[in-house]
């Protein structure tokens, strides 16, 4: 049965479509989240002809983003988002037709690469995204001391401002921030000023008894070298203050996060803090000593990479080792992908070419999704799930992808 999608062409039904997948309450604020959230033109629907009347069998959405890349460059990215099927209609192709769509149309506007968060963890593997980069949340007591001697002397030129997110102007610097880090965290996702505008926003259906998000901005010498969301509830246990503070996606440089964190375990009336957001190597951990020096660390995934354009993104990354490896890529999604390449890492700079050389290595391009923010992937070949022509040259492609430092989690899109 054929499935026609298409550009959205009413915002109405789109949203509608959106309100019933997601079975939450029905809000006005709806419609201004879809406006600041997705261009019109970034909008798609997808019907089956025995689709219902009024709904759409299917819609999905792209944010336009900037990715930071190995090597510090901020690349431009189609984030996939508002993915969703009418409950009747699942399991009869729409996904798959929508991926499909979306793919050769972030070929043709010439995006390398698409990424996004799943909402659960089985569906984007088949459509060739990688698991990128993994999320850590972690509690600390009030009080936890964080131990960085050589960080001690740039902390200290570093005070810390508590604002509402939603207040005039923050948004703006939450993304200039952003901007002025990104490049040394690669995996750091930076929105569009709506974006951000729209990550500020909290409509009374969605706040409640919630404390409005706050964020806190690090500053040297007048100017802002970090922040960190925040939000805190009450609680009062035998008579004591023992509330929780949930702290959010850290930005800055190392100094800057450690006067944030710093800041964010020593609120009064908090007994706990939850941090959000950390990366394997987040430098919070290491402050800690560990993970035993938080009560219950829990690892996630965060961002989901995919090479639409696979030379194209093969060269828009460094590499901190070289190789030279001739690789078979199975793609079913983005067929142009499919078929030999040899990929090449020397001095840091990537290339990716045809050739019709005996294969290396055989794998599926959601492999090289997963390694493209230098999240390793050696651990593959062990688990059977690359197969290997000539010894040691996963490895060696391995070993060229990861970088030296995880890569960032990025904030839910
Ligand atoms: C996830 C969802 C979009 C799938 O849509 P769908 O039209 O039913 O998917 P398709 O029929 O195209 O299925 C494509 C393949 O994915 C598989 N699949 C679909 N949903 C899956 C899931 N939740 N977990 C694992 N596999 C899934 C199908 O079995 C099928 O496998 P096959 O290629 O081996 O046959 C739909 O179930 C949905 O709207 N869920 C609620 C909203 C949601 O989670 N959206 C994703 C936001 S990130």
């Amino acid at each position: 049965m054929s499935i026609d999608v298409r550009p959205s062409q009413d915002a109405a039904t789109y949203l509608a479509t959106d309100q019933l997948i997601w079975f939450g309450e029905v809000a006005d604020a709806d419609a201004e989240h879809l406006r600041l959230g997705l261009p019109e033109d970034q909008r798609f629907v997808a019907d089956l002809p025995d689709g219902p009347d009024d709904l759409h069998s299917g819609i999905y959405g792209v944010r336009p983003m900037d990715l930071s890349v190995p090597g510090g460059s901020l690349v431009p990215i189609a984030g996939l988002t508002w993915v969703g099927v009418h409950p009747d209609m699942r399991r009869r192709g729409v996904l798959s037709a929508m991926m499909t769509d979306h793919l050769s149309r972030t070929r043709e506007a010439g995006i390398a690469i698409s990424a996004l968060h799943a909402s659960e963890a089985g569906i984007y593997g088949r459509f060739g995204y990688g698991l990128a980069a993994v999320t850590h949340q972690a509690s600390v007591g009030r009080g936890t001391t964080f131990t960085a001697p050589h960080l001690e002397d740039e902390a200290a030129g570093i005070s810390t401002h508590l604002l509402t997110m939603s207040d005039p102007g923050v948004a703006e610097r939450m993304r200039a921030c952003l901007l002025a880090h990104a490049p040394a965290f690669p995996g750091t996702v930076v929105g569009s000023p709506d974006f951000l505008t729209l990550l500020t926003l909290e409509p009374p259906e969605q706040l409640r008894d919630k404390e409005r998000r706050r964020v806190i901005f690090a500053r040297r010498d007048g100017e802002d070298v970090g922040f960190v969301g925040l939000r805190r509830t009450h609680k009062w246990d035998n008579a004591r203050p023992s509330g929780t503070a949930t702290v959010s996606a850290f930005c800055g440089g190392p100094a800057a996060r450690l006067a944030l964190a710093r800041r964010v375990v020593d609120l009064d009336l908090m007994g706990t803090t939850k941090l959000e957001d950390l990366s394997i190597d987040d430098p919070l951990l290491g402050w800690l000593g560990g993970p035993r020096g938080t009560s219950d660390l829990q690892t996630w995934d965060s961002t989901w990479v995919r090479l639409v354009d696979l030379p194209a993104a093969w060269s828009l990354r460094t590499y901190e080792a070289d190789c030279d490896v001739v690789v078979e890529i199975t793609d079913r999604y983005a067929p142009w992908n499919a078929g030999r390449w040899r990929l090449v890492a020397s001095g840091g700079s990537g290339s990716a070419s045809r050739t019709d050389s005996p294969a290396d290595v055989t794998l599926d391009v959601d492999v090289l999704g997963a390694g493209y923010l230098g999240h390793g992937i050696g651990g593959r070949l062990r688990a059977g799930l690359v197969r290997e022509g000539r010894p040691g040259s996963y490895a060696e492609l391995a070993r060229a992808m990861r970088t030296l430092v995880a890569p960032e989690p990025s904030v839910g899109f």
